[in-house]
């Protein structure tokens, strides 16, 4: 194993560890992204060399395919800097699309992405996921939720309070989509993402609230290294 990947995988955490022994693992992931950003360095989700591998319109495609329309209230929840997000704000009426995620800097450069005249236009709600940011955004009462990209991002230790508050924006009309990727067992894939075996999403789903449905889709056919790209709708 290369050092660089070796401090990535295995050394990089439990340094900081020791210097933050406190700290939720959600400043770990947030401080090594907006590091990597504040040294110009080009990040493939966040930031201005951001790219939609599967083009822009990836988290879109569902929600129309399951009904979102323009009066709706969506929660792009760890939305990033909204590099999937753009075309729901697009559509959706002023003040009905709520962005969350856990750092100032990623919503900043979100606004940068959306840029100004839609940021006026359409006026996306976009928050810091602490207490306040949380509590607003339910009581916007939510017809979709969408999590892209953000499930493998999770490890074990925080696995039970990241579905705690997503699935706690909910109310009993509620649509959430959860993207992730299974290979099959839960495995490391680099340093920030982890496999996610579409049993364990179920059962983290139902440690929530055992009368959630939850149903898994295969959102295409194509693997890369035999990993699955999937999605959980959770519902009531
Ligand atoms: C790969 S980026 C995807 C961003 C966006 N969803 C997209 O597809 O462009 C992963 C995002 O998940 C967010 N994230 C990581 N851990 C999180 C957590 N525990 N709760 C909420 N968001 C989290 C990150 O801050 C980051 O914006």
């Amino acid at each position: 194993m290369k050092l660089k990947k070796l401090y990535r995988r295995h050394l990089r955490y439990p340094l900081w560890r020791v210097v933050h022994p406190f700290a939720p693992y959600e400043r770990y992931y947030a401080w090594v992204v907006t590091r990597k950003l504040r040294r110009g360095r080009a990040h493939p989700a966040i930031g201005p060399t951001a790219k939609a591998a599967r083009g822009e319109r990836e988290m879109i495609k569902v929600m129309l395919q399951h009904g979102l329309q323009a009066h709706h209230a969506f929660v792009d929840y760890g939305c990033g800097s909204l590099r999937l997000g753009r075309p729901i704000i697009e559509l959706l009426e002023p003040g009905k699309f709520w962005g969350l995620d856990l750092a100032q800097d990623f919503l900043d450069a979100g606004l940068d992405y959306v840029g100004a005249e839609l940021a006026a236009q359409k006026q996306p709600n976009l928050r810091v996921i602490d207490d306040a940011g949380l509590a607003a955004a339910k009581a916007a009462r939510p017809d979709f939720i969408g999590s892209w990209h953000v499930c493998g991002k999770i490890p074990d230790q925080i696995l039970d309070s990241f579905f705690g508050k997503v699935l706690g924006l909910m109310h009993a009309g509620t649509h959430v989509f959860l993207q992730f990727e299974d290979t099959g067992k839960r495995e490391q894939l680099h340093g920030l993402a982890w496999s996610l075996p579409e049993a364990t999403v179920i059962a983290a789903v139902r440690r929530v609230d055992p009368q959630l449905k939850v149903d898994i889709v295969e959102l295409t056919k194509r693997r890369h290294r035999n990993m699955r790209y999937l999605c959980a709708h959770v519902r009531y």
